[in-house]
């Protein structure tokens, strides 16, 4: 399949680029190089990969990139609330100006395939137990309300040549060629690495959290589903069980970890709580995630204490710092 990836430079964006590649797709990354190109330098030589430095907001660029291709997965976009309270006007824009611009372009070229990369955050604050496609939304923060705004206008635009999926990841965590230590389980394993201690904010916000190598497989689904089966379709991307408070993470980390010394903070930097369901993917496409919170607070603690990663602090992995 020739598929064309916005974002496709980024945290998740470069993993799934080497899972394209793997399974023998013919891989257009369209993205603005906001860390640069060196998470995706792996792929450069195969003959199936190509990229194009470009703009989501201008259509022009887009359409260009767009070409031939059979497929659009947007992930591009200012993520995080933090990058987009710093830059309102730009997330804005970005997230959801642009997603619309480009999914009526994608609409004309009747793009069958067009996977949307939204987020739990749409949750926002809730106490219900477990929250399901159907549930109600209370995003509470602008980058939240730009993917909310963004999969209605997808839905509105839906007809019988444009259908697309929209996704809404977990909080996601785990090694990629492009990090980001600006995610909670991400910070919290890098900080036990380097300072030997962690501070807990509130705690018991609840969050599900998904390793972004099974997001990846998530997407690869999606793709490789029939049509039928996910256009116009809604789905959460984790597992039910893979929901925790946010001071279990502490716990996960003390594990394996006893040396390291975990502090409690009342203060809550981050007002999110929601507990998502998982079932609706597992039971219409049999997707199951693979890799547990444990496992991925390892691999980022031992990808730092052997000089894997290096300065942790360096402004490239952190979106707000951009
Ligand atoms: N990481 C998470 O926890 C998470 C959770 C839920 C949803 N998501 C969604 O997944 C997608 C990817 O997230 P990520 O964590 O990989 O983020 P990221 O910030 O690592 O990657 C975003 C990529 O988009 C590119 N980009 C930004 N603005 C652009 C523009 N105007 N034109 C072209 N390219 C542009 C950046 O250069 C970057 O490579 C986003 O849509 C995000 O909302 C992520």
């Amino acid at each position: 399949m020739k598929i064309l990836v916005t974002g496709g430079a980024g945290y998740i964006g470069s993993v799934l680029t080497g899972r394209l590649l793997e399974k023998g797709h013919k891989v257009t990354i369209f993205d603005k190089l906001f860390f640069g190109e060196e998470p995706l330098k792996q792929y450069s030589s195969d003959k199936n990969f190509r990229l194009v430095k470009g703009d989501i907001n201008s259509g022009e660029d887009f359409s260009k990139a767009l070409g031939n291709n059979e497929s659009v997965i947007h992930l591009a976009a200012l993520v995080g609330d933090p990058a987009c309270k710093k830059n309102p006007e730009l997330a804005r824009k970005t997230n959801f100006d642009a997603t619309l611009k480009i999914a009526h372009l994608c609409k004309e070229k009747k793009i069958k395939r067009f996977v949307f990369a939204s987020t739990c955050s749409v949750y926002g604050f809730s106490n219900s137990q477990q929250l399901t496609e159907e549930s109600a939304l209370n995003p509470v923060s602008l980058y939240a309300i730009t993917r909310l705004y963004s999969e209605r206008a997808l839905r509105v635009l839906s007809n019988s040549v444009f259908n697309p999926a929209i996704l809404r990841f977990g909080t996601v965590y785990g090694l990629s060629p492009r990090m980001r230590f600006d995610l909670v389980v991400n910070t919290l394993s890098m900080k036990a690495a380097t300072e030997g201690k962690i501070s807990i904010f509130g705690g018991n916000q609840w969050r599900p959290f998904v390793h972004v190598s099974d997001i990846v497989d998530a997407i690869n689904l999606v793709i490789e589903s029939p049509v039928e089966k996910v256009a116009g379709e809604i789905f959460n991307v984790g597992s039910t069980e893979e929901n925790y408070l946010i001071k279990q993470i502490g716990q996960v980390i003390s594990e394996s970890y006893p040396l390291v010394k975990v502090d409690s903070v009342d203060e809550i930097d981050d007002p999110r709580s929601y507990n998502v369901n998982f079932d609706k993917i597992k039971k219409t496409l049999g997707f199951r995630t693979k890799r547990t919170l444990k496992e991925g607070v390892k691999e980022i603690v031992e990808a730092i204490k052997s000089g894997a990663i290096k300065n942790t602090a360096d402004a490239k992995y952190y979106n707000h710092l951009i």
